[in-house]
């Protein structure tokens, strides 16, 4: 690897270098887990990229690793039509059903006077999103979804920030390449354990929260995402490459990630043998996979074999059958969750379903237990079809002969488990709730958690324990309490020493002078109102005190008006903040001293704010990459010319339309040149 000049990049020659220096570090760490240099070093390096593409925004390139950060929201995707249909697969879910493929693509291959014997590559399903991707010259330009096939929609911006995506390949070629996004079951886990500290609901499955993350419209929240994508396909034809072992070693060598597990058979029985040794290896792939996909490995023959309108005949994908298992049913738990709703937990006799072992199941509510007809001692068929947290699918009745005496009903709470309020169902929901009017410590301790949580209020120390204590003790009812403690009652607390008080009392100090107020609007767990949602209340609002004057009918029509906010979360904020628990909350925080602000947003001192434009013609770069830069400068993309637009943009074989309307409204005309020459200055 090159060394880098000690001093900042003085040349965009030195620029490049240490945009390839930064991606090769990105290489190492993320896709050969070895890094070559410590954090500290590798920080060193990204934080002399963000000086030098702050001095010299002109040098900036699209495959600078800083893009990966994500950029200002899109306000939608592009739709890109494609020229040749992405296709899919047909399923088997046998032995036979194999049989019949191998037997058809045989019989199919004669027919087109090819005797040579089919030989097949197995490679992992990968139960994730699939995508296309285009480079230009090595460098990544577009990547889109699936769409119907033929249409698409242009991802590239959330694509940019998966960072074992290389921007740049090793080589500079014009190259189409097919792969999946998917997230690691480790990764899933963690994001779905913060999610629902942040008592956003947690996505079902890695495939959902893959598919989630690439309709983000905001790249900054994708970038804080666990995506990770594996190459499979290489679309571009080329003359040297025979086999897709060789498609396989050809997207290695341009420096995309592929799966590490292939296989290859030479005949049929091989690839049966092959088949059944994967439901064991499944479980030991740390991402999930949801069968094979079982590919003739000659390009030759694919080409011969073409394909129906849905899918090759050439490639076929081997389901795997749900897993289950038997076990036990030892108890069912009744969990308080921070709005009061109580919910059913299995927990099983340990058992071991694909690898993993299974003590706990999720029963979706108390009308499912009713449902399923639920006895302990019941032994229950438990099943992971994707899911992370199996469920258990039914109770094996006929197993029940002779044991009747010992199994104990199932029957829905009706008091909390925790503040024995009785409990309640409202109009309309499943659910069975604690009106927690006491209050009811479980939700107090669940709330005031997640209010701490560091995608809330970040309040350092204030861990689960702690708040269990502070609880317990009478100490702290609601959020507010926390900033009425004293360093003498935080003392008193067992296990809590001289300097960790000292430390909680600091941390609450720094939570009343710079938390801002979408911070503190994520921390009150408003229903809908996640870090998004709360920020996007914060820029419009910009004080507490701003948001607590207004009216809640304005409250919500000025919500409603903000792009993707929708009638039902705006009247979701407008009744948090007219309800009598909310004033007296936020009264108390003001009480206690925290009356936090927002800062100015970076676009409202874009270049482009107020402005729009429109686009007309080829771009030199894909449109959503054109319309995303206005955007983050302020402006805004308008689909046709009026007299309120400010510029038309015109690239190569502009439409004669707009051209004629922009004369017509004295609309100036910029070319793509002047257009990149205004955002830098406004950079
Ligand atoms: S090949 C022309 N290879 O499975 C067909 N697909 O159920 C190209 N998938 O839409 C697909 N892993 O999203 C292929 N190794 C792999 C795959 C794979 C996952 C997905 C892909 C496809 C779906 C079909």
């Amino acid at each position: 690897m090159s060394h880098l000049p000690s001093s900042p990049p003085q040349s965009p020659r030195e620029y490049l270098q240490l945009v390839d220096e930064i991606a090769a570090h990105d290489r190492l760490y993320y896709e050969h887990h070895r890094p070559a240099i410590s954090d500290v070093e590798y920080d060193r390096l990204r934080s002399a990229l963000v000086a030098v593409e702050a001095a010299h925004p002109d040098w900036v390139v699209d495959h600078s690793p800083s893009r990966r950060v994500g950029h200002a929201p899109l306000s939608g995707f592009s739709k890109v039509a494609r020229q040749v249909p992405m296709l899919s697969l047909d399923n088997t879910y046998s032995a036979g059903d194999v049989a019949e493929f191998d037997e058809r693509v045989r019989r199919a291959l004669k027919q087109e006077g090819d005797s040579e014997p089919p030989r097949y590559v197995i490679e992992p399903k990968i139960d994730g999103i699939s995508t296309e991707l285009t480079y230009e010259q090595g460098i990544f330009r577009l990547g889109t979804t699936r769409g119907d096939g033929l249409i698409g929609e242009d991802i590239t911006a959330n694509l940019r920030t998966i960072r074992s995506l290389p921007q740049k390949l090793h080589q500079a070629i014009d190259v189409t390449v097919r792969g999946e996004v998917f997230m690691r079951r480790d990764d899933f886990a963690q994001l779905n354990e913060d999610r629902r500290k942040r008592q956003e609901e947690p996505f079902k499955n890695p495939r959902n929260g893959t598919g989630g993350t690439l309709k983000q419209l905001d790249p900054r929240v994708t970038a804080e995402r666990p995506l990770r994508i594996y190459l499979y396909e290489l679309l571009t034809e080329r003359s040297d490459i025979e086999t897709q072992t060789q498609v396989l070693a050809q997207l290695r060598n341009l420096g995309l990630p592929v799966s590490e597990v292939t296989d290859c058979a030479d005949s049929l029985d091989a690839l049966l043998a092959l088949l059944a040794t994967w439901q064991a290896r499944r479980a030991s792939i740390p991402y999930d996979i949801d069968g094979l996909v079982i590919k003739v490995d000659s390009l030759r023959q694919r080409r011969l074999l073409g394909s129906t309108a849905r899918a090759p005949r050439a490639a076929i994908a081997y389901k795997f059958p749900a897993e289950q298992a038997t076990t036990r049913l030892l108890a069912i738990e009744a969990n308080v969750g921070r709005t009061g709703a109580v919910t059913p937990v299995a927990v099983l006799q340990p058992v071991d379903l694909s690898g993993t072992t299974v003590s706990r199941a999720s029963v979706h509510n108390w009308d499912q237990v009713a449902r399923l007809d639920l006895h302990l001692g019941d032994e229950v068929c438990v099943e992971k079809a994707g899911e992370i947290i199996p469920q258990i699918v039914r109770v094996l009745v006929e197993r029940r002969a002779g044991r009747e005496s010992e199994l104990v009903q199932v029957l829905a709470p009706t008091a909390c488990p925790v503040c024995e309020e009785g409990l309640v169902r409202n109009d309309g929901e499943v659910a069975l709730r604690c009106p927690g009017t006491r209050p009811c410590p479980a939700q107090v301790r669940e709330a005031v958690g997640f209010f701490c949580h560091r995608g809330a209020m970040n309040l350092d120390g204030f861990g689960e324990r702690l708040i269990e204590e502070l609880v317990a003790k009478g100490l702290v009812r609601d959020a507010a309490d926390l900033y009425a403690l004293t360093k003498e009652q935080l003392r008193r607390l067992p296990r809590l020493g001289e300097k960790s008080a000292d430390n909680l009392m600091a941390a609450l100090a720094k939570s009343r002078g710079e938390a801002t107020l979408s911070r503190l609007l994520t921390g009150l767990g408003i229903p809908h109102i996640g870090e998004v949602w709360a920020q996007k209340i914060a820029a419009s609002y910009r004080s507490l005190e701003a948001l607590r004057a207004e009216a809640p009918d304005a409250l919500c029509a000025t919500l409603s008006a903000v792009h993707g906010f929708g009638q039902e979360r705006a009247g979701a904020v407008r009744d948090y903040f007219a309800s009598p628990a909310a004033k007296a909350l936020l009264e108390k925080f003001i009480a206690q001293g925290l009356s936090p602000r927002e800062p100015d947003a970076v676009q409202s001192s874009g270049r482009l704010v107020g402005k729009s434009l429109c686009l007309t013609g080829t771009l030199s770069q894909p449109r959503g990459e054109v319309k995303t830069r206005i955007e983050r400068a302020g402006g805004k993309v308008v689909a046709s010319v009026s007299s309120k637009t400010h510029f038309l943009i015109v690239g190569n074989e502009p439409g004669a339309d707009k051209q004629q309307a922009a004369a017509k409204h004295g609309v100036p005309s910029l070319t793509e040149a002047e257009l990149l020459a205004l955002l830098r200055e406004g950079a």
